[in-house]
């Protein structure tokens, strides 16, 4: 008889990868927990996109009470698209006033492109060394996080390091690393100038998630982007990994860092699962965009999806989650240092608030990756109930997991996280 794995191959193709190397099979979910059929629970410390919880019964009360009464494309007047852009772009800083709707976080990076390309009449893009923005076939020619073939940038986006390195031995003080970064941006600007090339804008994902989840030092990026933005460029901050209040201290990710981008967008956690995300931008790069250009997308900004967005919005606001995110972060990141002291493989650990990378090494002095051990890891803390993602620079080992709970996440949720960790790295 056909297997499973035969079947998705046959019917999905070769490239529909699964996390886990034995057969994980979900079949229903609920706040902090995924259940199997056998009503095995795991704990999910990987998923963002279930941000206020899985199957939260207050965004599913408001998508299926709008899906029942109107779901238009946004072509006909309705205020909900309204009231929560007004929402949405409240949450910003001044001048980050409007918002443009998409399904994905893809879609919303393509879109920022054009964008970029109608304001400043560039074209060249920078990217940090293994940066992900999206799928579409322009993001996918940007794309460094991933091998194959299109691993090298075209002649026309130049990779720079992001502003704090992965490695054991990065610059360890704010001028160090502001000057180094300041220097690459020069440097990807001359270089795109020598290939014929003005700049269009710079992508960065406000925590550098597949640069390995780094947390540089607020405004530490400020010099070099004051330099990109003197050169013509615009910024692209991601916020589809951090957006959302998991930082704690501020709503945005790149709250953190001190800056104000010139396009924010947003994906994974906007809807809780229901698809959308935007682009939050400045009136006058909207108005040149649109002088001479379209942008049309049926389901974009719908009114289900707005009212997804707003639930979304409600929750984090009315159980107070950035506080939640905060006190969380804190308690998560003290009890990961807690199992550093106790296993050697554990090594650096960064994050802030509910986003945390930890780097799993063979050696702490010289760093190496600990690659087949990662993926062990991996997947013997989903046998064991709990579910985390990996991520990182070395394309092969890909050795830092990456820890990402519900910003619901409960001290309780961190204790169980912590002791199946303990437990599974005790075996390893
Ligand atoms: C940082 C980042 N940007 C953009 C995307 C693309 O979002 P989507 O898959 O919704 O198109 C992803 C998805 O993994 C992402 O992690």
């Amino acid at each position: 008889m056909e297997s499973t794995a035969e079947r998705r191959r046959r019917l999905l193709s070769g490239g529909a990868n699964l996390d886990y190397e034995f057969p994980f099979r979900p079949v229903r979910s609920s706040g902090m927990y995924m259940y199997d059929a056998e009503g095995k629970s795991y704990l999910d410390f990987c998923n963002n996109i279930p941000h206020v919880g899985h199957c939260n019964p207050h965004v599913i009360d408001a998508v299926s009470r709008q899906m029942s009464l109107l779901n238009v494309s946004p072509r006909y007047l309705f205020d909900s698209i309204l009231d929560y852009a007004e929402r949405l772009t409240a949450t910003m800083p001044s001048g980050l006033d409007l918002c443009l709707f998409t399904c994905t976080g893809s879609e919303a990076n393509d879109l920022a492109y054009r964008l970029a390309r109608a304001f400043n009449g560039g074209h060249g893009v920078l990217t940090t060394l293994h940066g992900y923005h999206g799928n579409t076939t322009f993001l996918r020619s940007i794309d460094a996080s991933a091998p194959g073939d299109y691993s090298d940038a075209p002649d026309w986006c130049v990779r720079i390091p992001a502003p704090m390195s992965s490695e054991p031995h990065d610059p360890a003080s704010f001028e160090v690393a502001s000057t180094a970064f300041a220097g690459n941006i020069d440097v990807a600007v001359a270089t795109l100038a020598a290939r014929g090339h003005a700049p269009a804008a710079f992508y960065f994902d406000s925590y550098f998630c597949s640069d390995g989840v780094l947390t540089p030092q607020a405004t530490v990026m400020s010099e070099g982007l004051a330099r990109f933005r003197r050169a013509g460029g615009l910024t692209i901050v991601d916020e589809v990994e951090p957006g959302f209040a998991r930082n704690g201290d501020h709503y945005w990710g790149f709250g953190r860092l001190g800056i104000v981008p010139d396009m924010v967008v947003l994906g994974k956690p906007t809807g809780n699962g229901y698809p959308i995300g935007a682009v939050v931008t400045r009136r006058e790069i909207a108005d040149k965009f649109f002088g001479n250009d379209r942008y049309f997308n049926t389901f974009a900004g719908s009114p289900v999806s707005c009212a997804a967005g707003m639930a979304v919005m409600d929750v984090i606001e009315k159980q107070q989650l950035q506080a939640n995110a905060k006190k969380m972060g804190a308690k998560l990141l003290s009890a990961l240092e807690e199992t550093a002291k106790k296993y050697e493989i554990v090594g650096r650990i960064r994050g802030e608030g509910l986003l945390v990378g930890v780097e799993l090494v063979l050696d702490r002095a010289t760093g190496t990756h600990a690659a087949t051990e990662t993926r062990k890891i991996r997947n013997e803390l989903c046998r064991e109930g709990a579910l985390v993602g990996i991520t990182g620079p070395d394309r092969k080992a890909r050795n830092i997991l990456k820890i990402r709970p519900p910003i619901i996440v409960s001290e309780a949720d961190i204790a169980q996280f912590s002791e199946i960790f303990n437990r599974v790295l005790s075996r390893i």
